[in-house]
């Protein structure tokens, strides 16, 4: 299976999905990415991987590549800009968000959580789709708040059971993908 990949930022996510065991039957065919210094780039560079920056209004730019590159999965790893027209890219895309959804949609939701005096947060793998942060929920991971915890050391604790349960949601994807692609044969 063919991903495509979306970012903005570090790119430590995009790299879990290069790099982890769970992922190695699919082959990561494209980053694109939508701010000038993007950590993500050296990452791609690092690993071969093709690598554009498309600026986040040029959804058809962005279409046409993910077209050429015949991509089945779009995984928005750290996009930190809302897709308008989901329904127009050529498969479907898959995003992961730093809270458990339905709570803390949008911006700064690790001190938004900590500020509201919540004991728990986490991370959620959910479908795009025209609503921001409201589609499908594929898989979700809890973290503690610890009561020493800064916005930093919270943020790590979650980006680490990102690395897990995304690869495990483009797994679970992909073995979808894969009956479907078979029962057509
Ligand atoms: C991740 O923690 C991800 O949950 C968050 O950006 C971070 C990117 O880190 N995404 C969002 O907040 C999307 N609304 P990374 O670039 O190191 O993977």
């Amino acid at each position: 299976m063919k991903i495509g990949v979306m970012c903005s930022g570090n790119g430590t996510n995009f790299e879990n999905i290069v790099t982890n065991p769970i992922c190695r039957q699919n082959e990561v065919v494209l980053m694109i990415h939508n701010t000038k210094k993007c950590g993500a780039v050296k990452r791609a560079a690092k690993w071969g991987i093709p690598h554009v920056r498309i600026p986040h209004k040029d959804e058809d730019k962005m279409i046409e590549m993910f077209k050429v590159w015949r991509v089945d999965l779009i995984v928005l790893a750290g996009y930190m800009r809302v897709i308008k027209n989901p329904s127009s890219f050529p498969c479907p895309i898959i995003n992961v968000h730093p809270s458990l959804l339905p709570k803390y949609k949008g911006l700064n939701v690790v001190e938004r959580a900590m500020e509201a005096g919540e004991t728990k947060t986490g991370c959620t793998v959910h479908y795009v789709n025209e609503e921001l942060d409201s589609g499908q929920i594929i898989t979700q991971a809890e973290v503690d708040i610890l009561p020493d915890d800064t916005v930093e050391s919270l943020t790590k604790a979650i980006q680490r059971k990102e690395y897990a349960i995304l690869p495990m949601a483009i797994e679970m994807f992909r073995k979808e993908y894969e009956k479907n692609v078979n029962s057509k044969v």
